[in-house]
């Protein structure tokens, strides 16, 4: 048998909405970007949707539009995927880089405190809801709102998710949402950018597209004449496609149901894989139902049979899909180099990073493809 990594599925009315798009004969941003934006802020509870081109997209905008800039620090968790820290990059300043809660992979406030404690400069975080589940989102604003330092949440990972009764998109400055191809939905590349505060989603909506102020398709619509726009900033070119958001409106229609059916596989590997030594499983704190469960790791620890090169090279031979989240930013040559980053500063992370491997995880994997991968999983790592 032959395991994938991830399957997207795309068997609804996505070919059905693309048509639509194609039909219309406008496939830039339009009507279903405008519905997408309508209906996912819905969903999350945030009051401004913007939907960009990928995560990546909307973490730049979030900085830009809360005014982070040139000599700015920004605190980062190191467990996480490059886009997190680069857009702090991008707009000039300073990634400062916190270690991660062994086990569940978050950020958590106590390590923000003290990160503020030793870099009063510190203007914004970004808080990574790793894996899925939520970071704790009160006491991480306790921090954060007396000192003035604003919350850039990369919920990546993280929907549909909720944290104390509240979706994710609901609680920080900011909440950028990624739907790449392997996401918990997906436009293929795109993202969304959510936030309640009016000032920033108008100044976001506005360096989406170059720093016109109006959209493309107010433009050709709206009775101002079409060829008259004005630049009052030298934005960017990051708005979604009609023909993305088709994608991304038909998955959204699916998404309790892809929500339900990867913590059905998470619930399976979490009793299935328990007790095996030296293998720790993730740490949840949330209720099931909260969790998004975008993948599912386990973390060799030494005492285990194999080590993570051995047990990836079974699970190859196996024909198990996998993949690796994350190896940390601190290891990464351009953090490390240029922040001269030492391993010791982040004992957590190098625990997690030396011994994880994440398994297959998608909606409509099938009981014999779960049975398999654990069976396979078991065999490898159970006492010989
Ligand atoms: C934590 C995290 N942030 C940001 C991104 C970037 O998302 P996108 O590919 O939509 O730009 C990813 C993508 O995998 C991610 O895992």
């Amino acid at each position: 048998m032959k395991v994938p990594f991830c399957r997207v599925d795309c068997s609804s009315n996505e070919v059905k909405y693309v048509q639509e798009v194609l039909a219309s004969g406008w496939l830039t941003t339009a009507g279903k970007t405008f519905e997408f934006e309508k209906r996912f802020g819905t969903a999350v509870g945030g009051k401004h949707a913007i939907a960009v081109n990928s995560c990546t997209a909307a973490l730049h905008l979030a900085l830009e539009a809360v005014g982070i800039g040139p000599g700015d620090e920004v605190l980062v968790p190191t467990l996480t995927f490059t886009a997190t820290a680069e857009v702090v990059r991008y707009v000039g300043a300073d990634p400062i880089f916190v270690d991660m809660e062994y086990g569940s992979g978050l950020i958590t406030a106590p390590s923000i405190q003290d990160a503020l404690e030793s870099h009063p400069k510190v203007k914004a975080v970004m808080v990574v809801h790793f894996a899925g589940q939520a970071a704790n989102m009160p006491a991480i604003l306790d921090v954060c709102r007396p000192r003035g330092v604003r919350v850039v949440e990369d919920a990546a990972h993280a929907f549909p998710t909720r944290c104390a009764g509240r979706m994710i998109g609901s609680w920080g400055d900011i909440t950028c949402f990624s739907f790449y191809a392997n996401k918990t939905i997906t436009t293929g590349e795109g993202g969304m950018l959510v936030t309640d505060d009016e000032s920033l989603a108008k100044r976001a909506r506005v360096m989406r597209l170059h720093g016109i102020d109006r959209d493309i398709w107010n433009r050709f619509t709206a009775s101002r004449p079409s060829w008259e726009y004005d630049v009052v900033a030298p934005g960017f070119k990051y708005n979604l496609s009609d023909l993305a958001a088709a994608v991304g409106l038909a998955q959204l229609e699916r998404a309790y149901e892809f929500r339900d059916q990867r913590q059905a596989v998470a619930k399976r590997y979490l009793s299935a894989l328990a007790g095996l030594p030296g293998v720790d499983l993730p740490m949840v704190h949330s209720v099931p139902e909260d969790h998004a469960w975008h993948f599912f790791w386990i973390v060799l620890q030494p005492e285990a049979r194999l080590n993570r090169d051995a047990f990836i090279e079974g699970l190859m031979a196996r024909e198990i899909g996998f993949s690796v989240h994350y190896k940390p930013l601190h290891h990464m040559t351009y953090y490390k180099e240029r922040y001269h980053l030492r391993p010791e500063d982040f004992p957590n992370a190098e625990r997690h990073w030396r011994g994880c491997v994440s398994l297959p995880l998608y909606p409509g994997m099938t009981e014999a493809e779960l049975d398999y991968v654990i069976h396979e999983v078991r065999s490898l790592l159970s006492p010989s």
